[in-house]
């Protein structure tokens, strides 16, 4: 399989409760590297391009209201198929649901508050890191 990027966040649920070690240490013996992460505040504006293909769903508001509503860790993963291995690692969606020993399973708290995301593909990728990292940031792993 071919080296690829993919995007994560660490969201505001798992960076309250002081996780951020333990999520990147998952990555890191899983065979991602991190090929660049910045914490912070995540603007209104750009949360709400970034979940775009979400408009129209009814937990749209929430969503967007809880990923702004405390720092998050936003990074980009590198590693052969980074992004199926990243949504590997990360679990289901719905915390209940996830496989023991996945990232949601682990620190996800409900279906809002599932601790990370992960983009679901190249192409979602290369749009989601667009929107948070300059090219320059970003090291050739
Ligand atoms: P993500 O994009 O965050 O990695 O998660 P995903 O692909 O597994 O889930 P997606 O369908 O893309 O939904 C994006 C995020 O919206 C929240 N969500 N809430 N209340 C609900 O019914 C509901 N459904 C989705 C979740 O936080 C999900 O991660
Ligand atoms: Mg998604």
């Amino acid at each position: 399989m071919a080296k690829e990027m993919t995007f994560s966040i660490i969201k505001p649920n798992a960076v309250k409760k002081g996780v951020i070690g333990d999520i990147i240490n998952h990555f890191e013996t899983n065979g991602l590297q991190i090929a660049a992460a910045k914490l912070g505040f995540m603007s209104k504006d750009k949360c709400e391009l970034f979940y775009a293909e979400h408009k129209e769903r009814p937990f749209f508001g929430e969503l967007v209201s809880f990923m702004t509503s405390g720092p998050v860790v936003m990074m980009v993963l590198a590693g052969e198929g980074a992004v199926l291995k990243n949504r590997e690692l990360m679990g289901a969606t719905d915390p209940k649901k996830a496989n023991a020993g996945t990232i949601r399973a682990k620190h996800g708290d409900s279906m809002g508050e599932n601790a990370v995301h992960g983009s679901d593909s190249p192409e979602s990728a290369k749009r989601e890191i667009a929107i948070f990292f300059d090219k320059h940031e970003i090291a050739n792993m």
